[in-house]
């Protein structure tokens, strides 16, 4: 039986005194990928944010029963300030937490692992440009570069898949079931539809967790959950057609 990354048990937080999210449960294998879908301010943002620890625990536990993992984090899009004046490359090399923030360069090893992960993504041509420059897409991957620099054992990424355009969201997936065989993921999506194919389980997140250990839910389970979301999210397009899009 493999060990988990994180076992969460019956944990609540919120901001200030108010609780957004209670009795939560939820365990992250290391070869997991789960989609966190739920509502617009249902709390999935908090949840991440708790795993990352930078939320405080009101009650319950977060456990790492083999030590703290590696995480690699893509934050919400609308986190990020674009007008922000730094280069793609400083924002990369910001992901890396061992890196001495004392000394304004990288050593060799650093360098040489910053331009393959810059070649990885296809960025070489806007290493050195402020990531104003970017468009959604780039910016996503330059985050998502960001993330991975430290090769964690988690990686974490609220909606990557907002602000691109679809050619970028089918790259991105690519990428993703490709980092799976070496990382557990955390997803966040308002769109079950185009995540399912990709994802191993689904975590329903509004107030609280509703775990289902499926790639598949139906709208009426949803409805249970009180976790309407999106599920059919390309208008004439049916989600089963979906579902065997191959994104090899
Ligand atoms: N910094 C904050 N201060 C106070 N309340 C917040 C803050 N961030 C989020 N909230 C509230 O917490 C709830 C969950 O938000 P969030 O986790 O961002 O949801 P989601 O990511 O699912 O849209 C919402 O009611 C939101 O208004
Ligand atoms: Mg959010």
């Amino acid at each position: 039986m493999k060990q988990p990354l994180i076992v969460i048990e019956a944990a609540a937080t919120g901001y200030n005194s108010e609780v957004v999210l209670r009795d939560v449960g939820l365990t992250v294998y290391p070869d997991d990928f789960i989609g966190i879908i739920g509502p617009n301010g249902g709390g999935k943002t908090t949840l991440v944010k708790l795993i990352l620890g930078l939320q405080p625990l009101f009650s319950g536990k977060v456990l790492f029963p083999s030590g703290k993992p590696r995480m690699g984090y893509l934050p919400q899009a609308s986190q990020v300030d674009r007008s922000f004046p730094i280069t793609v490359k400083e924002l990369i090399s910001s992901g890396m937490k061992s890196r001495n923030t004392l000394i304004p360069y990288l050593n060799a090893g650093q360098k040489q692992r910053l331009e393959e992960m810059i070649r990885e993504a296809g960025l070489q041509r806007y290493a050195n440009k402020p990531i104003g420059e970017l468009s959604g897409g780039q910016l996503q991957k330059a985050l998502l570069c960001r993330a991975l620099i430290d090769d964690p054992q988690l990686l974490i990424l609220d909606e990557p898949n907002t602000h691109v355009d679809k050619q970028f969201e089918q790259e991105l997936y690519r990428w993703l079931k490709r980092l799976n065989q070496q990382m557990a993921i955390l997803l966040v999506s308002h769109d079950i539809g185009t995540i399912s194919p990709l994802i191993k389980s689904i975590a329903c997140v509004n107030e609280t967790l509703h775990y289902h250990p499926s790639n598949q839910i139906s709208e009426e389970v949803l409805k249970v959950y009180h976790c309407p979301v999106d599920v059919i999210a390309h208008g004439p397009v049916p989600h089963r057609v979906l579902k065997s899009h191959d994104h090899e």
